[in-house]
């Protein structure tokens, strides 16, 4: 069975993957890079930015370490776990510069934003360390590590969107594909790193990210996904020729212009806020069938006391008002979360919260992990975690194992209906099988039919025919 990862914020399973485009790069390049990547979507995103950048530079791109010149990590500080995974890794890597002394090792992301030059001073892990705002610098450093200077840029920027640079799809299905609508994030959840990793909230320019949208469909791809923190935020105001301001592009704005672009592009999005989602998003969506059926709505904690020390500006009943407004304009709409077990202070009826809004939301799928205090935060500051180890993970467990069955439960649910679903590409475990999503970003896997003018990037209906907690599986409908 396929396990029902819906994207790629936290997916275990692609943590670390190695990226180069299925197609090799031509050979002439003259030299190679290998990129790793991990945290969120927008590290993933950046890596096929900074592969662009490369690529001018004469760097093609390998998945093979040997054949490297340059080996780059792209790194997530979220929580403490992060960090220590890609230490390890560096260390390995460490070793294979023993073999090749003109081999370079760079960090990139949120790692490096965070540790600075202490990579470079204590660890003598790496010859560059490049922050997620610092990416155009990155010829400049390579050619200072080449010889031998110590090569680091971590300023962080107001403007910085890399909004002129078309990224190199590395790893894609060439069906779908992210496209970043914003850097950055101005909400200072008292828990989270991110604003001190990536600076400053910024949006790009609406046209650069209209034109890379109809580019992607003009090369065949079907659906994007707009990435942000925060997408609800999103909000450009484009200069008029004569330099006057013209009128401002809002989230709901931008995505009914990329909706525009074709019926048959499938539109997503993440992150939204709780606090900041509008019902004219919602009714956005409600008005085009290619933007797709699905929220991520991280609720972090379901106690309102918790959630005012987590900074979340929210309150229990509020988030529940929003699960209650997406439901009553998008009746079919699948919902998903992020849930902290854990908090500094939270006591058992703070926990028992949680899993009541859960129960009342009905969450499709979750993202769940315990609490991790992270450096300078304003948790790490001001509050004591004191929520013992032991009791951390117990609470978490009990989290998980509600949400494996709110998933079966809406899973059983789809039981018998017919869903559109956009075909990605051969099921993981039989090339017979095909594997897509529907609009609610649920995975299902059919037999394939003996109509070859079905390929990836086709949409067919598909019957919903068994279910488990993880995966859905159905029947062509012809
Ligand atoms: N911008 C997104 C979240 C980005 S981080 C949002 O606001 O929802 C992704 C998730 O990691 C968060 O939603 C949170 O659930 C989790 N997370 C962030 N900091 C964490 C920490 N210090 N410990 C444990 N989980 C954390
Ligand atoms: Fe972190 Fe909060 Fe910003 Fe999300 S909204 S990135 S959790 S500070
Ligand atoms: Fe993303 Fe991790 Fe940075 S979640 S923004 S890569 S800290």
């Amino acid at each position: 069975m396929e396990t029902l990862l819906i994207d790629k914020t936290h997916d275990e399973s692609r943590q670390g993957e190695a990226l180069a485009p299925t197609t090799s790069d031509p050979l002439t390049f003259t030299k190679r890079f290998y990129i790793e990547s991990y945290g969120c979507q927008m590290n993933f995103a950046d890596s096929e930015v900074v592969a662009s950048i490369l690529n001018k530079e004469g760097f093609g791109a390998t998945r093979n370490l040997e054949e490297a010149d340059l080996i780059f990590v792209n790194t997530c500080s979220i929580r403490e776990k992060a960090e220590q995974t890609v230490r390890k890794r560096l260390t390995e890597f460490k070793r294979l510069k023993k073999q090749n002394k003109e081999l370079l090792i760079g960090v990139l992301g949120c790692m490096a934003e965070r540790l600075k030059a202490k990579f470079l001073e204590e660890e003598r892990l790496v010859d560059l360390v490049v922050g997620p705002d610092a990416y155009r610098s990155l010829p400049l450093l390579v050619s200072e590590a080449t010889v031998g200077q110590k090569a680091v840029n971590v300023l962080l920027s107001r403007e910085e969107t890399y909004a002129d640079i078309a990224p190199v799809r590395l790893d894609g299905n060439g069906v779908s594909a992210f496209v970043s609508i914003m850097r950055g994030c101005n909400n200072m959840c008292s828990f989270c790193v991110v604003p001190f990793t990536r600076g400053r909230e910024r949006s790009r320019d609406d046209q650069s990210i209209l034109n890379e949208c109809r580019e992607l469909f003009e090369q065949g791809y079907r659906e994007v996904t707009l990435l942000g923190q925060n997408v609800d935020s999103y909000y450009y105001v484009p200069a008029e020729a004569d330099g006057s301001a013209s009128a401002p592009v809002t989230f709901a704005l931008l995505l009914e212009k990329v909706a525009r672009i074709s019926p048959l592009l499938r539109v997503r999005f993440s992150t939204s806020h709780p606090k900041d989602i509008t019902d004219e998003v919602l009714y956005t969506m409600q008005r085009y069938d290619n933007i797709c059926k699905y929220i991520h709505l991280p609720l972090q904690s379901g106690s309102t006391r918790v959630l005012q020390l987590m900074n979340r500006t929210y309150t229990q009943e509020w988030y529940k008002a929003k699960v209650d407004r997406i439901k009553a304009i998008l009746p079919d709409c699948g919902i998903s979360a992020d849930i902290i077990a854990g908090f500094c202070t939270e006591q058992e009826e703070d926990h028992l919260d949680t899993l009541a809004v859960m129960d009342y939301a009905k969450f499709d799928f979750s993202y769940m992990f315990f609490y991790s205090e992270r450096p300078g935060t304003l948790a790490a500051r001001r509050y004591q975690d004191d929520v013992p180890e032991i009791v951390k993970k117990r609470r978490l467990q009990e989290i998980v194992e509600k949400q494996n069955q709110l998933s079966l439960q809406s899973n059983q649910r789809d039981l018998g209906k017919i869903f559109t679903v956009l075909i990605e590409g051969d099921s993981k475990k039989n090339e017979r099988e095909w594997k897509g999503r529907n609009s609610q970003n649920k995975v299902i896997v059919f037999p394939k039919s003996a109509d070859s003018a079905l390929t990836k990037g086709s949409y067919v209906q598909v019957r919903v025919t068994e279910c488990s907690q993880a995966t859905l599986r159905g029947l062509l409908v012809l």
